[in-house]
């Protein structure tokens, strides 16, 4: 089979498209044909050995896919071959097969386009977790979304909106701010680069500070952040794609008597899997009702994974980038 290997650390471009073995099936194995893999920004993190997990050279990107189940092992009872799922792989998935335990193969409702499928694990799993377990999301709180127009930051906006949050989203690029209003009606959008003192700009909006705040980026706008949340807010920690790991100020968590809350999905998943199982079926539930709609700005055949990378790399993805793999999408 064909997939686009990472023989040697580094950036996009050291990838090769290459033939390789399919993966090996164990018992409770479920072999699936990939047709889209979503492509998030842990994938960047991997390929550059800075990834919390480090599987051996040489080893294809890409955490989430969706696809056909063509084979599965001698144990396993929920899944049959034909079944159309999607596959918590964690890295491999920029392949034509991948085979993934079966407790992370799930079931796609009926008439889910394949590259729904596969951007719906990371990003929005994510983010369900963050809101509903983790930051406690009430309706008519203010949420703040920093990096709005990324992958889990266009997730925190849609999701935010559906709990029935007040949405503050903010990004570095007016053109991609833009977008978000055009996708999902965002009115208050705040450009942290051009605005040093957008933490002002916040308060003003929300009266005195957000409830709740989802942080992607890190660094400055972490540290802002605890200068614009309210009393009793939640600040989810959730990545560093600015580049820096922020330390919390103690003092400033006392004064605002607010929370700085972890967010880990793998984790969680891991740990919890029938919660992460039900907050699935509440993401399948929503759009099955047509209100989850995941904004893809790219989208690039297999062999050109190098080139989707890059455009995440260089920042102009506005939700996410999935790979078309084998026929085209239904
Ligand atoms: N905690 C978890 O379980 C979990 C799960 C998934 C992802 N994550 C983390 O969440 C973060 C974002 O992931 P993602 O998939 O949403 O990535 P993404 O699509 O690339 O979005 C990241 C956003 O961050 C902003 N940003 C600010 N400074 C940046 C910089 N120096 N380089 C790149 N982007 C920068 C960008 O918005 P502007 O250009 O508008 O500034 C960009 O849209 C990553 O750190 C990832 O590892 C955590």
């Amino acid at each position: 089979m064909k997939a686009m290997l990472c023989k040697e650390y580094g950036p996009p471009e050291k990838l090769v498209y290459a033939d390789t073995e399919p993966p090996a099936l164990g018992p409770d194995g479920v072999r699936i044909r990939v047709h889209a893999a979503g492509v998030n920004f842990p994938d960047l993190l991997i390929i550059e050995n800075k990834y919390q997990f480090k599987p051996s050279l040489p080893f294809a990107p890409g955490g989430e896919v969706a696809g056909d189940v063509i084979e599965v092992g001698a144990e396993v009872k929920d899944f049959a071959v034909g079944d159309r799922v999607i596959g918590m792989c964690g890295w491999n998935g920029f392949a034509e097969q991948v085979v993934v335990p079966s407790e992370k193969a799930l079931r796609m409702p009926d008439g889910m386009p394949y590259e729904v499928g596969a951007v719906l694990p990371t990003t929005y799993g994510t983010t369900v977790h963050a809101l509903i377990q983790r930051g406690r999301l009430r309706s008519g709180e203010w949420l703040l979304v920093h990096g709005a127009a990324g992958g889990v930051g266009t997730a925190a906006v849609e999701i935010g909106t559906i709990l029935g949050a007040r949405i503050v989203a903010t990004g570095g690029d007016d053109a991609k701010l833009a977008r978000l209003k055009e996708l999902y009606g965002v009115e208050h959008l705040v450009n942290y680069k051009t605005n040093p003192d957008w933490k002002e700009i916040v308060k003003s909006i929300t009266g005195g500070g957000a409830d709740v705040i989802y942080d992607p980026v890190g660094g400055d706008v972490f540290d802002q952040s605890l200068r614009c949340i309210a009393w009793d807010g939640r600040l989810l920690v959730i990545g560093f794609a600015g580049g820096t790991i922020p330390s919390a100020k103690a003092n400033l968590i006392l004064l605002k008597g607010c929370s700085v809350v972890g967010v880990f999905w793998g984790g969680f998943a891991a740990r919890e899997p029938e919660t992460s199982r039900k907050n699935f079926e509440l993401l399948f539930d929503w759009w099955k009702h047509g209100k989850l709609k995941p904004a893809i700005s790219h989208r690039f055949p297999l062999e050109k994974a190098a080139a989707a990378l890059g455009a995440l790399a260089r920042r102009e993805v506005v939700g996410k980038a999935v790979l078309t793999v084998g026929r085209a999408s239904p």
